[in-house]
């Protein structure tokens, strides 16, 4: 980690690439405070995802291709062929970070594909930084689209809950569940949002009430235990979230409780929405195919540096689960609005 420099940004950007380093906003240090780092070293990148420095899929994906544009920039290669060599061993190294969102297998698979379709290394380099910095805008342009084709599935005066933070902290700029949320708040609509604190590293209560709060919207956050309470008592008139992987049939992979959540919803009649860009569909694997990542058990034993566990418990910790398509109302995209089947309406989306 090279400089940090604490400053409130009016609108969040979490990754963004400036003077051939990448700046990120250190989410480990949220809500209390916001913290910059600078990053001159793929190592660094790789290490930011690993630790949730930087998370949220389409974050992810552009932290990888800046990760690894910095890597064709770091090398001494004399040649095309050695400049590639560095760069697939640094794309191994970003890759291995974590398993379950698509993004960042995309990410790094578009930068290799520029880099291998380069005539030199000068405009190797060159190309790379152009192409993951483009990613980085593209990013911010489809969830804004996004933000706007979702909007008409919610009326005024909805309460929206959320799971996670599908927010700007988790892509570039704006987001993707809170897009749509922020989309319809600008389209004139009054909404509340309800959000879920998402224990164990709590995403809900750090991030997205943090950025909600920083924007001006009314937010009230729950326990993870509170949802069927909610849902209930007639307090929630939508849930939407975002997403890791979707699969082609409609499974969906996000965060830990997403399930939970989108079972409550449907036994109480509430349309369950996801909000994520194309590249989070991976259209090959099956279910059955898709690594969960399971993370450490000091994330469940404790909170923060208390420790709420006795020494020794064994821990079952997996920070994604799967929702099946029978849960799900609709899939917003920045190409439009996938609804069951969706087989069908998601190969739509492609063509
Ligand atoms: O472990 P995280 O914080 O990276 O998990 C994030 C989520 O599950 C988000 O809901 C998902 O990445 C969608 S982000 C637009």
């Amino acid at each position: 980690m090279e400089g940090q420099s604490k400053k409130i940004h009016s609108s969040l950007r979490t990754v963004e690439w400036k003077d051939n380093k990448v700046i990120m906003i250190d989410q480990t240090k949220l809500p209390n405070e916001l913290v910059f780092v600078k990053y001159s070293d793929y190592n660094q990148v790789a290490e930011a995802i690993r630790t949730l420095v930087v998370r949220g899929a389409p974050a992810i994906g552009v932290s990888g291709a800046f990760g690894l544009a910095l890597a064709a920039l770091q090398s001494t290669a004399s040649s095309k062929e050695e400049l590639l060599k560095d760069m697939e061993k640094a794309r191994t190294i970003l890759f291995e970070t974590r398993p379950t969102a698509v993004n960042l297998k995309w990410g790094l698979e578009k930068i290799m594909e520029v880099a291998g379709h380069g005539s030199d290394i000068d405009q190797i380099k060159e190309s790379v930084v152009t192409t993951a910095k483009k990613m980085a805008e593209d990013d911010v342009k489809n969830n804004m689209i996004m933000g706007k084709n979702g909007s008409v599935l919610f009326d005024n005066n909805d309460t929206i809950m959320t799971h996670c933070n599908a927010g700007a902290l988790a892509t570039v700029a704006y987001g993707t569940a809170l897009g749509v949320i922020r989309a319809t708040k600008e389209s004139g609509k009054n909404i509340k949002v309800i959000v879920t604190e998402t224990r164990p590293v709590q995403q809900g209560s750090r991030l997205t009430a943090f950025e909600l709060k920083h924007d001006g919207i009314d937010v009230s956050l729950i326990p993870d235990t509170a949802g069927g309470y909610a849902m209930a008592k007639g307090l929630v008139d939508k849930v939407i979230v975002g997403a890791d992987r979707i699969l082609r049939k409609g499974h969906v992979f996000n965060k830990i409780g997403t399930y939970q959540v989108a079972t409550m919803a449907k036994k109480h009649g509430i349309p369950f929405y996801v909000a994520a860009p194309l590249s989070s569909f991976d259209m090959k694997n099956n279910p059955e195919d898709v690594v969960i990542e399971q993370r450490k058990a000091s994330e469940v034993t404790g909170i923060g540096d208390r420790k709420t566990a006795p020494d020794g418990i064994n821990v079952i910790n997996p920070a994604f689960d799967l929702t099946p398509p029978e849960l799900i109302s609709g899939i917003i995209t920045e190409k439009g609005i996938a609804k069951p089947p969706f087989e069908e309406s998601i190969k739509k989306l492609f063509q």
